[in-house]
């Protein structure tokens, strides 16, 4: 049930070094020496795959509004990166196609998060699985997340070979959320999971307790666990059998992970 796992992730892009979900930040963790990297993809009004975390577009760019109501030509003209800092003024949200050219040309691997707007759930499935498809074939270097179920169900229809895991943190809703806020795995993950033919399990470092990690890895599973940018932490989780870090700062992790024993 568990195709290969990195144990390195850089997370959305190498978000602690350039702005998150960009070109600039693949591009930064190649240069570090990274194998893959993790990036949020979801809709724009007109069903264009991007990068882009937030249901929002004032965090992360110069624009205002939903990201689901605003076309890609619209998306285009804003300005990503002054944000983060001086140095990457001028960047722009990158579509999915050109994340995929830098991936191939940097020879990078994929954790390929799909986020979507409410009701979109699977027509970005379809959308962003039916592009991705036409151009990436190594199933050894691909993974598809999502902490969306309906999600998870069309990329298992559109997808079956490849591998696929379930997000479970703060973004999740309805009883997941519930026990998610109390510190649990939802009572019914294992169900879902084997419905769902998910190989990996994405966790909120939160929810990261020898018991739990225990009873993920008891199913075969790999354990993917979120956010971790330092070293005591990296120490403690590996300590409980964590098979995976996604963090921003992906050299901190690599750093830790040599000196642990
Ligand atoms: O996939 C792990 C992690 O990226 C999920 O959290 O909010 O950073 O997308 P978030
Ligand atoms: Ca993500």
């Amino acid at each position: 049930m568990s195709p290969k796992i990195p144990r390195i992730i850089g997370h959305r892009g190498c978000a602690a070094y350039a702005p998150e979900n960009t070109l600039e930040g693949l591009h930064t963790a190649a240069d570090m020496g990274i194998e893959w990297v993790e990036f949020d993809v979801t809709l724009t009004k007109d069903q264009i795959p991007i990068l882009f975390h937030d249901d929002t577009l004032e965090r992360t760019t110069n624009g205002h509004g939903l990201v689901a109501e605003t076309t890609y030509e619209d998306i285009r003209q804003l300005e990503a990166g002054s944000w983060f800092g001086d140095s990457f003024a001028g960047i722009k949200v990158p579509t999915l196609e050109e994340a995929i050219d830098v991936l191939i040309e940097r020879d990078l691997g994929l954790n390929l998060e799909i986020k979507s707007a409410p009701g979109q759930e699977k027509a970005a499935a379809e959308i962003i699985l039916d592009e991705l498809s036409k151009v990436w074939d190594d199933h050894e270097r691909i993974r598809i997340t999502s902490y969306n179920h309906v999600s998870l169900e069309t990329a298992l229809d559109m997808a079956s070979d490849w591998p696929r895991g379930v997000v479970i943190g703060y973004h999740c809703t309805g009883k997941w959320l519930e026990a998610v806020e109390k510190g649990k795995l939802p009572e019914d993950w294992a169900e879902i999971a084997d419905y769902l033919q998910l190989s990996s399990i994405s966790l909120d470092f939160d929810l990261c307790t020898p018991e739990q990690v225990n009873e993920i890895k008891e199913t075969g599973r790999a354990v993917m666990a979120y956010t971790i940018n330092d070293l005591d932490r990296v120490r403690i989780l590996q300590s409980m059998g964590v098979d995976s870090f996604f963090s921003d700062a992906p050299d901190v992790v690599k750093d830790g992970l040599l000196t642990v024993h």
